[in-house]
């Protein structure tokens, strides 16, 4: 089997199920209980947020578990328009956004806010000027993503935060998913207020992750109860999954230039093949993220590649997994100026560090044969 499909969610590392196990047999208890096995969740859940902390080169007071991505952006959108209602009612993205960022302000919208979707060029970038230009005094929040999960298209969150420091009041909020490990994000030294991410996407468990919201930055928390982490989002805290979580980080982060360049050969390998080939269009930008490659065959729909290939199982995807059974999914590569028929023909490979060159190998002798069977049915 082929794994090239890690943006939609990675294979748990075995190491890392291990820690999970372990501290779901031993530490079970609940850390807000007073006893001493309550103390002992505790303390690990404290060593693992300040283990993260640390490899973000952040202080730990400023990072917050979640169940993922989904439940980060809900937070950061939704958290600051409760916070900020009073001050202002205006949110700036990109057309190009996460579901998980789209629906959240769709769902602001109907209750009255208003909010700009700036365009992206054909690199999948916004453009800053027209982001100035969207600025308003009611606006309360930026919100981009580092990475786009289906091109690899990367945001200029460098010049955005620059311009951010117009503005002091307006909240920056980053959906860094498909970032972590891939490219650099500085947060401490940047102006970057939120920045969001999931556990699964680097080989954690499932409904893992972490948001980080900067000293002195307000949010509204959406889960209200018990008033765990530091009340911004009640409920049993999961502490196998935030160990877990923090060693998965651990082991993404101390090898994260060797694990870039690794994917770097890979994802460029796959490029120069498929740039080759007459009917196939590569629709990932030149500058992008290391691990996503989002091409096309003309005329031939996504899903049709996606199941040619997987009979010789080798598993890829066509754009965003998390949105890809519904009608109504959003195209990046539309947005990037392509056309529908183009966009429909999007697929995405997306690696991890554990794919390798042979893999590359089988995937082009796999590929050759799919497309010129494709190209005659068309
Ligand atoms: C950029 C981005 N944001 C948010 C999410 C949602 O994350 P999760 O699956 O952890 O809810 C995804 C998942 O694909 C993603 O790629």
């Amino acid at each position: 089997m082929i794994y090239f499909d890690n943006s939609a969610t990675t294979k748990t590392d075995s190491t890392v199920l291990s820690t999970y196990q372990s501290v779901s047999e031993n530490y079970f208890a609940n850390p807000s209980s007073l006893h001493q096995l309550g103390e002992q969740s505790q303390q690990l859940l404290t060593r693992s947020r300040k283990q993260i902390a640390q490899i973000m080169n952040v202080s730990e007071g400023e990072i917050y578990f979640t169940s993922g991505g989904t439940e980060g952006d809900n937070l950061a959108i939704k958290g600051t328009a409760i916070e900020k209602m009073n001050r202002g009612r205006h949110v700036i993205t990109a057309s190009t956004e996460h579901p998980a960022v789209i629906k959240s302000l769709e769902q602001l919208e109907m209750l009255g806010w208003d909010v700009t979707y700036l365009p992206v060029d054909k690199e999948g970038k916004i453009n800053i000027d027209e982001l100035e230009n969207a600025i308003k005094k009611e606006t309360v929040l930026v919100s981009l993503m580092a990475v786009n999960s289906e091109t690899g298209s990367l945001q200029p969150l460098k010049e955005v935060g620059e311009l951010l420091e117009q503005y002091p009041s307006i909240h920056f909020h980053v959906d860094a998913v498909q970032a972590i490990g891939k490219i650099d994000l500085d947060l401490n030294n940047s102006r970057i207020d939120m920045a969001v991410f999931s556990g699964h996407k680097f080989h954690a468990p499932k409904g893992t992750g972490f948001i980080y919201v900067k000293a002195g930055r307000k949010i509204a928390s959406l889960m209200s109860g018990g008033g765990q982490e530091d009340t911004l989002r009640s409920g049993t805290e999961n502490v196998p999954g935030s160990v877990a979580l923090a060693k998965a980080v651990r082991l993404l982060m101390e090898k994260k230039t060797e694990n870039i360049k690794k994917l770097i050969d890979i994802k460029n390998l796959i490029i120069d093949y498929l740039s080759a080939l007459e009917k196939v269009t590569v629709f990932t930008p030149t500058e992008s993220a290391p691990h996503i490659i989002c091409f096309g065959i003309k005329n031939i729909r996504g899903e049709v590649v996606v199941h040619a290939l997987e009979r010789k199982d080798i598993y890829i995807s066509t754009t965003s997994a998390c949105s890809s059974k519904k009608k109504d999914k959003l195209h990046s590569v539309a947005e990037m100026g392509y056309t529908k028929n183009e966009a429909e023909s999007a697929v995405r490979i997306s690696l991890s560090h554990h794919n390798t060159e042979q893999e590359v190998d089988i995937f082009k002798r796999a590929f050759d044969e799919v497309h010129l069977r494709l190209q005659l049915i068309e």
